[in-house]
């Protein structure tokens, strides 16, 4: 295939059937769509063009910068499209968590500003999270950015209502499948494929994936932050099901080494939340039907998310003081205070008050004579046993009182006796009115 530009070999791209003998489903012929073979390598490429390509040429003119508010795929096509035209890109994120992403933008030339996300957002007299403001300023004319609003801009849904969609329906000669399942990020593919495969089957049925509350998988969002985003619609998918970071790694697994299929964590979920869904369904019936679920991107860019997740796939031994090992039950028995009593703690300079958000949240407003290790910090902290000695009282403190309370019954487990956590987190005290300082 011979093309004048990088950006005309995005889309077209394979649609492939999964051996049956893989995913064991009797009446339904699977089929991934095989988004991370699109040239800078994952679905969004389709959604960065779609949104850049009308605007380039103004941009250009004037000397605009691409911004985008986008901490992994979108980030990464835009980046590279925005070079090919002569432009800057911008990145602005409050969930740059996995290194290599990170880093392959900087690579491509990227500016990433980091902004604290919206339960670290602390300022009572502010409504907005400085995402929202961002926001606002952004699409305000004459800014100097060129933004894409990858959130709410209808043509990242285009790309896939007249790409994605079209191309599974020409790829099953002329048929939509009866299942169309796919993680939702910003929504885009999910309602855009959706649409063009209703067109040619009304009774397709859409399942979206969101992440388990308490999980972090790169690309796509909770429950709850899915109804933050402009683009999505329920009434686009027939079920909405959770996946946790666990299914997300052992389909990856099965599509790497049993697909060849070199897919990411969401791919993984993907494949997982689909076989998962389809089982309920396929002793029922009696006729042949065929589902598709979409593999968003590649799996390179995750090897620390995965080494993180499961050690021994890389050789190393397993960490047992890792808040990965606390169960619910644990966490929930951890030792806490509530916020009276951490006002009495820091008052009378009873021990240390760790902050573990972001130094962003950290440095827009904290609890007097705290001090902030970062989360990702302290984790590699503990993998050295315990940071602080056995008679020093201590209080950890995070935005909701979740992941604190999650540290508080790891080191009470590891012999520390005592340590609590602040009930309902920095939340919880600035709604009770304690006082908060600015650095
Ligand atoms: C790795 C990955 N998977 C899935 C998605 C979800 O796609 P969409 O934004 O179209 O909902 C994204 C979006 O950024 C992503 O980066």
């Amino acid at each position: 295939m011979r093309v004048d530009a990088v950006t005309d070999a995005i889309g077209n791209t394979p649609l492939l059937r999964i051996d049956p003998s893989v995913h064991g489903l009797r009446h339904i012929d699977l089929y991934a769509k095989l988004e991370l073979l699109n040239p800078f390598g994952s679905v969004k490429d389709r959604a960065a063009w779609a949104m850049a390509r009308p605007l380039l040429a103004r941009a250009a003119g004037r000397g605009d910068i691409v911004v985008e508010l986008s901490s992994g795929n979108t980030a990464k096509a835009l980046a590279v499209i925005a070079g090919m035209h002569g432009l800057g890109f911008r990145s602005v994120t409050n969930r740059m968590k996995v290194p290599e992403i990170k880093d392959l933008l900087l690579l491509l030339g990227a500016d990433i500003e980091e902004l604290p996300g919206q339960a670290e957002c602390l300022d009572p007299t502010d409504a907005e999270d400085p995402l929202t403001r961002m926001h606002r300023s952004l699409a305000a004319a004459g800014t100097g950015y060129l933004h894409t609003d990858q959130y709410f801009n209808p043509l990242n849904v285009d790309a896939h209502r007249h790409g994605t969609g079209p191309e599974i329906v020409a790829d099953l000669d002329g048929r939509a499948p009866d299942y169309f399942v796919a993680c939702v990020g910003t929504a885009g593919s999910s309602t855009g494929v959706a649409a063009a495969l209703r067109r040619h089957n009304p009774g397709l049925q859409v399942v979206g994936l969101v992440a388990h509350k308490a999980d972090f998988i790169p690309g796509i969002r909770t429950i709850d932050e899915v109804h933050e985003v402009g683009l999505f619609d329920p009434g686009v998918y027939d079920a909405i099901e959770t996946i946790t970071a666990d299914d997300a790694v052992d389909g990856l697994l099965t599509l790497v080494r049993r697909c060849g299929t070199l897919a990411g964590p969401t791919g993984g979920g993907a494949y997982q939340g689909a076989v998962r869904h389809l089982r309920t369904v396929d002793a029922g019936l009696t006729g042949r039907r065929t589902a598709v679920f979409i593999v968003c991107d590649r799996v390179e860019s995750y090897l620390s998310y995965l080494r993180e997740r499961r050690p021994e796939l890389f050789r190393q031994p397993a960490r047992p003081t890792s808040t990965r090992t606390v169960t619910d039950a644990e966490a929930a028995r951890a030792p806490s205070v509530d916020v009276g009593t951490a006002q009495r703690w820091v008052s009378q300079g009873r021990g240390p008050v760790v902050d573990l958000r972001s130094p962003f949240a950290y440095q827009a407003l904290h609890i007097d004579g705290s001090i902030n290790i970062v989360d990702e910090l302290f984790a590699e902290l503990l993998h050295g046993g315990l940071p602080f000695g056995r008679r020093q009282p201590v209080l950890l403190v995070c935005p909701v009182g979740e992941k604190s309370a999650r540290y508080a019954a790891l080191l009470t487990r590891m012999g520390h006796p005592d340590v609590h956590s602040l009930e309902g987190g920095i939340i919880a005290w600035r709604d009770a009115g304690g006082e908060l300082v600015r650095d």
